[in-house]
């Protein structure tokens, strides 16, 4: 009986653990041992215990960090947007269109008059896009059915998707994504319906992980976000919130105020907001592929994150609307580039700070012993390179804890 089931040799390996400098690198050839889908043991080759694996492979000097996590999409969606990406280059804003009933509604038309087969097909792709690059946890949102069937669809898709690929899925109900035209004018009306029919059969159905809700002026309040929070609490469920992306409603502050997992966008947050964030164990997720669709020129407050030691996230937000990208590597490349955040910052905020996000640091987001074995193996010189190119077939292999589970 082998002690272990698959032994990686010859491998280069950036941790990503937070307490290590550096990308947490492993100096020297490293080795890697799995079993039973987890990491049994890495660290120097020099020192791997005298142990047998069913299966060893060299990976030829290739690196190795943990997969990457995509900790914020809503890629389970009816349509597309394409017409209204024309009509933003002519000069109408996201708010315009979608005060004139586009926007997040027009997705939410297509989406109610979808199957779920059509809804799951149409997504499986843009999974498979990430799992491509690395990618084995992806967190979806519904939030393109605003009724209850609708909601619950989208969010059995999410699962389907999950048992049905190569990548874990988390799915978050987010039926607090703008008020359907049912309840135009009666807002609280909806966010009743949320609170009282919605969120109590998701939670009994077990279809979310968590709970989110958009807080704007073109959607929910802080007093309606509020509602919801202390609805989900209740239930159990954690909350986390599209924050302060086109104006400051205080939304990191009240995100903060529930414990959230995180609070996102961020781009009108103050410093107020950013000290609340600091003083709760919420992280800081950060959209560069809404910012740059939206043109937007307003910068997070990052510097005011890293000065209070905020952890901040990336992730693709990958949505027909406001950012039809999904691609996590490009997302890590906008992030550098829009935001200035290291190459390190963007490599972490993929991997570990996005695993805190959506609250699996303890069994995934680092390379560590007992940790899940999602593991990327890229051919490149150095883990810098992951925010530097994009659309180079930089992934030799990924492994990922189903795939290296024997029955
Ligand atoms: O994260 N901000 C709200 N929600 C999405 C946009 C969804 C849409 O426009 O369809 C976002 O940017
Ligand atoms: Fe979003």
């Amino acid at each position: 009986m082998p002690d272990w089931d698959l032994l990686l040799t010859d491998t280069r390996i950036a941790t990503m653990c937070a307490d290590s400098p550096d990308y947490g690198v492993i100096d020297g050839p490293g080795a890697v041992a799995i079993k039973d889908g987890q990491i049994a043991w890495l660290g120097k080759q020099s020192e791997l215990p005298d142990l047998v694996a069913a299966e060893r492979r060299s990976l030829d000097g290739r690196w190795l960090t943990p997969a990457l996590i995509d900790c914020h999409t809503h890629l389970v969606f009816g349509g597309d947007r394409a017409a209204e990406f024309e009509q933003r280059l002519r000069g109408a804003s996201y708010e315009d269109i979608a005060r004139a009933g586009g926007g997040i509604m027009s997705t939410v038309k297509a989406t109610r008059t979808a199957s779920a087969d059509e809804l799951f097909d149409a997504a499986l792709p843009r999974v498979e896009a990430l799992a491509s690059e690395g990618v084995a946890t992806v967190e979806i949102k519904s939030g393109y059915g605003l009724d209850i069937d609708t909601e619950i669809r989208m969010l059995n898709v999410a699962r389907r998707l999950g048992r049905e690929s190569s990548i874990d899925i988390r799915t978050t109900l987010l039926a607090a994504h703008t008020v359907p035209p049912e309840f135009k004018d009666n807002a609280d009306a909806y966010v009743a319906l949320v609170c009282e029919r919605i969120l109590p059969l998701v939670a009994e159905r077990g279809l979310a992980d968590a709970v989110d809700a958009y807080c704007e002026s073109i959607a929910f309040s802080p007093s309606q976000v509020e509602r919801l929070f202390q609805a989900a609490t209740e239930l159990g469920l954690p909350v986390k919130l599209h924050a302060d992306q086109l104006s400051d409603s205080g939304g990191a502050a009240l995100a903060a105020s529930f414990n959230a997992l995180s609070a996102d966008h961020l781009e009108y947050t103050s410093l107020a907001g950013v000290d609340a964030m600091a003083a709760s164990s919420a992280v800081a997720v950060l959209l560069p592929g809404a910012f740059l669709t939206l043109s937007e020129t307003q910068l997070p407050p990052i510097d005011a994150l890293r000065a209070k030691g905020v952890p901040i996230a990336v992730a693709t937000d990958c949505n027909p609307g406001t950012s039809p990208i999904c691609s996590l590597r490009t997302a890590m490349m906008l992030a550098s580039r829009l935001f200035k955040l290291t190459p390190e910052e963007c490599l972490a905020g993929a991997t570990r700070e996005a695993a805190r996000a959506l609250g699996v640091l303890a069994d995934r987001g680092t390379l560590e012993i007992g940790k899940r074995a999602d593991i990327a193996a890229w051919d490149i010189e150095h883990p810098r390179e992951l925010a530097y190119w994009v659309g180079t077939p930089q992934l030799a292999e990924r492994f990922t804890s189903a795939h290296t589970t024997r029955p």
